[in-house]
């Protein structure tokens, strides 16, 4: 949990943006580039404590708070992250997940990248706040051309924002060149889900997908399903490679604390607030159904040639 009264790093979005985001909320077909979506929505974030921008992992957690600290962990578990770790963390919000990582793991470092200038700067007053401005180096910088050399790292994390990168495939390509032989790759992911039997659902999951898609800056040559994202992450280079699903502890979580929790749900953006009003009245099988959510983790292979040459 970072700081118990958000409001003091919440300033008021201005009347300006609060119109821009209208504008693309409502008007069919406007798009915006990651970077000046998350400009706009500026420090509006989901959690009470904290400033977390992800749906939150709910297989235990009881509020918004517990759930994106939740995901957060199960990503540093599944990396194995510990005091030999030097990581790169992609698309970090405001840094919560560094931060807690830092004091939960104590990798040795953290270097997070992240397109959005304003979350570059919150984030980094905020780890100073901290103390810990000698352990997590914050650079604004896209996650598809690392401004790091090669084979810098023991792992790379990317919590929630992978579907946004242009393109995931160029991503994982510099994700490769960034770890060190043995390096770990662990991504929470949002891909989409294998189409349902039934025509009126499959029309339903289109339609939400080509929303999200349209709406959230995704770019259509990330619109895998399971088995052409685990291809990719071969393709790439890795081995060991994990896809699994964990959308039931996810989006079911997330649908039921946006219908009881009045606070979370008057923290979305005025915008968001009537669309999401409406799909409250559907299950959240229809609402998420075009969505698989993955924990995806995979090894950069060790130079195995390079070791058995020298033994
Ligand atoms: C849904 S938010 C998730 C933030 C954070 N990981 C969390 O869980 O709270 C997506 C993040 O990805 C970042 N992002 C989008 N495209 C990016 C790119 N090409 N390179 C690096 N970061 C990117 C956004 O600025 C934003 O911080």
């Amino acid at each position: 949990m970072l700081e118990t009264n958000p409001g003091a790093t919440r300033p008021r979005p201005s009347l300006g943006d609060a119109v821009r985001l209208a504008a693309w909320a409502y008007t069919p077909f406007q798009r915006l580039a990651a970077r000046d979506l998350y400009g706009l929505l500026a420090t509006r974030a989901f959690t009470a404590n904290g400033l977390y921008l992800n749906l939150g992992y709910w297989k235990t957690a009881r509020t918004i708070d517990e759930a994106c600290e939740a995901l957060a962990t199960l990503v540093a578990e599944a990396a194995a992250m510990g005091p030999d770790d030097d990581v790169v963390d992609v698309g970090f919000g405001f840094a919560d997940q560094d931060i807690l990582w830092m004091e939960r793991f104590a990798p040795r470092h953290i270097t997070g990248l992240n397109v959005t200038p304003v979350q570059v700067r919150l984030a980094r007053q905020r780890v100073q706040r901290r103390g810990l401005a000698e352990h997590i180096t914050l650079i604004e910088g896209s996650a598809t051309a690392m401004p790091l050399p090669d084979a810098c790292c023991d792992i790379v994390t990317a919590v929630e924002c992978a579907f946004h990168f242009h393109t995931r495939e160029d991503f994982l390509a510099e994700a490769f060149r960034v770890l060190r032989p043995g390096g770990r790759l662990v991504l929470a992911d949002v891909i989409r889900a294998a189409p349902e039997p039934d025509g009126w659902r499959q029309r339903v999951q289109d339609f939400n997908w080509n929303q999200f898609a349209q709406k959230f800056a995704v770019p259509a040559a990330n619109a895998d399903q399971r088995a052409p994202y685990t291809a990719k992450l071969r393709a790439a280079g890795f081995e060991t490679v994990d896809v699994t699903p964990i959308g039931e502890h996810v989006f079911p979580g997330w649908h039921r604390a946006l219908g009881h929790d009045r606070a979370l749900f008057a923290r979305l953006p005025l915008a968001g607030r009537l669309p999401y009003r409406l799909l409250l009245n559907f299950d959240a099988r229809t609402v998420y159904g075009a969505f698989d959510y993955v924990l995806a983790s995979a090894r950069k292979p060790t130079q195995k040639g390079v070791l058995n040459g020298a033994a």
